[in-house]
């Protein structure tokens, strides 16, 4: 069941234009994924609305976009080079690789070719993508694509204190691609090859971090509940002592339950000061902060925010899809916050006569001249109209009909409770503009 439900959502992904498989003609890059018109508009309002909470609404936090390429040595001081691996065998019988600790792998069955105790001893992998910086393909030379966005924000800790003037407390944020070589990816977009982060780290005196700790869990689950996601499937996951990552102190994961059972997909870290004492380390500068008040001088803890943006969006997806009943006929609902859907209106004209198209026309210009973006649709039957917006997530459906022509009125239909309105033309774009904002 839970893999129908994916296997549904893929293809309503594909067919309505969210998410396409990268380099599909060629057979497609495993787990990579490009995102469609639809996918693209929902991404970039989940980073809006993210951008929006945690820099822009507060005066403690600053944004910043730090580059992927960085240099090496941030990846040793970060444990990165020597510590981000994953435990992988070879079966000798097909010659396919696997993680070490899958439940599979355990048993001593190969999953693919069912050969029983034919693995090779388990080795470390890292999962760090490497290139080479320049012409010449030497080991001097290599870089990495960075696997968290968080390292960007700490070799840039000393730039934003002097030109932002923030003090401790304060926090940076930023939105990027991070890379990871996955052994084991799948699920769709949940584990991938390539996928962004919107992290945020947040910098404060040494004995105030369990506070901030629990002020940043609760904040963070609250954003996740202002998207309009079901409260009874998202929930904490405090990690044990065998889960903490090299640098954590404490942590917890905030989890949704897919299809395929309850996941992570934000991370809540108490980073204490290993980052930047790495960094002063392995860089020979100075990363400790001097409170311009008392003097003190100390190297900050950092309590991290980290949201995966594709994993959110495949939340906001999952939560969003249901399939129903209406009037006898099978309808399937995407139903994505108004403040979150791609297209947020959809105008059609009745019938194309009796001046019908031009006014749709004009309603829908109005709409797109107040950066509200709708879509035009002229074509079938208005039931399957409706069913087109249904599927690709639409809020709302405006419909020009016989009436408009005489009093300038037009209906509005919500996608959620069936419901329709009749407002006057001239309010529409205020209407909508209410419900999206
Ligand atoms: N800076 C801390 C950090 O990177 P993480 O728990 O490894 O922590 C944070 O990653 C979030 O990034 C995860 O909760 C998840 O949403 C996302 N993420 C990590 N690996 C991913 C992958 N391979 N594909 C998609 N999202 C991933």
């Amino acid at each position: 069941m839970a893999s129908d439900l994916m296997d549904k959502l893929v293809s309503l992904c594909k067919r309505r234009g969210y998410i396409f498989q990268s380099s599909e003609i060629y057979g497609g890059t495993g787990s990579v994924w490009d995102y469609g018109p639809l996918g693209v508009e929902l991404k970039r309002n989940l980073k809006d609305a993210w951008w929006r909470r945690m820099v822009r609404m507060r005066d403690d936090v600053e944004g910043l976009d730090a580059a992927i390429l960085m240099h090496p040595r941030t990846w040793e001081a970060s444990g990165h080079v020597d510590g981000f691996t994953d435990p992988l065998v070879d079966c000798f019988e097909c010659g396919r690789r696997f993680r070490a600790d899958l439940p599979e792998i355990l048993t001593g069955q190969c999953p693919v070719c069912g050969a029983r105790d034919s693995f090779s001893e388990a080795r470390q992998f890292n999962l760090m993508f490497k290139t080479f910086m320049g012409p010449v393909e030497e080991d001097a030379n290599v870089v990495y694509l960075r696997p968290e966005t968080a390292q960007g924000i700490f070799v840039n800790f000393q730039n934003v204190v002097t030109a932002a003037r923030q003090r401790v407390p304060f926090g940076i944020a930023q939105i990027g691609k991070a890379f990871r070589n996955e052994i084991t990816p799948g699920n769709f977009i949940f584990r991938t090859r390539e996928f962004e982060q919107a992290e945020m780290q947040f910098f404060v005196r040494p004995g105030d971090d369990d506070e901030w700790f629990e002020h940043w869990k609760a904040e963070r689950m609250d954003f996740h509940r202002s998207l309009g996601l079901d409260a009874s499937k998202l929930r904490f996951h405090p990690h044990g002592e065998d889960e903490l990552a090299h640098y954590a102190k404490s942590a917890f994961d905030i989890e949704y339950e897919f299809p395929f059972g309850w996941k992570e997909f934000e991370g809540i870290h108490n980073r204490t000061d290993f980052d930047l004492s790495r960094h002063e380390e392995y860089s020979g500068k100075r990363m400790e902060y001097i409170d311009p008040t008392t003097n003190d001088r100390y190297i900050p803890y950092v309590i991290e925010t980290s949201m995966g943006v594709d994993r959110t969006l495949l939340v906001v997806l999952a939560d969003a899809y249901r399939e129903e009943q209406v009037e006898g006929e099978e309808r399937v609902v995407l139903g994505i916050s108004p403040k979150l859907a791609p297209v947020k209106a959809a105008v059609f004209p009745l019938v194309k006569k009796d001046g019908m198209p031009e006014i749709a026309e004009r309603l829908n210009a109005a709409l797109r001249d107040a950066a509200i973006p709708s879509f035009l649709d002229a074509a079938g039957s208005i039931g399957r109209r409706y069913r087109r917006q249904d599927e690709a997530g639409t809020p709302f459906c405006i419909t020009v009909d016989g009436q408009t022509t005489e009093d300038d009125t037009v209906t509005i239909r919500d996608r959620d409770t069936l419901e329709q309105v009749r407002v006057s033309a001239d309010s529409l774009v205020g209407w909508i503009r209410d419900r999206v904002a």
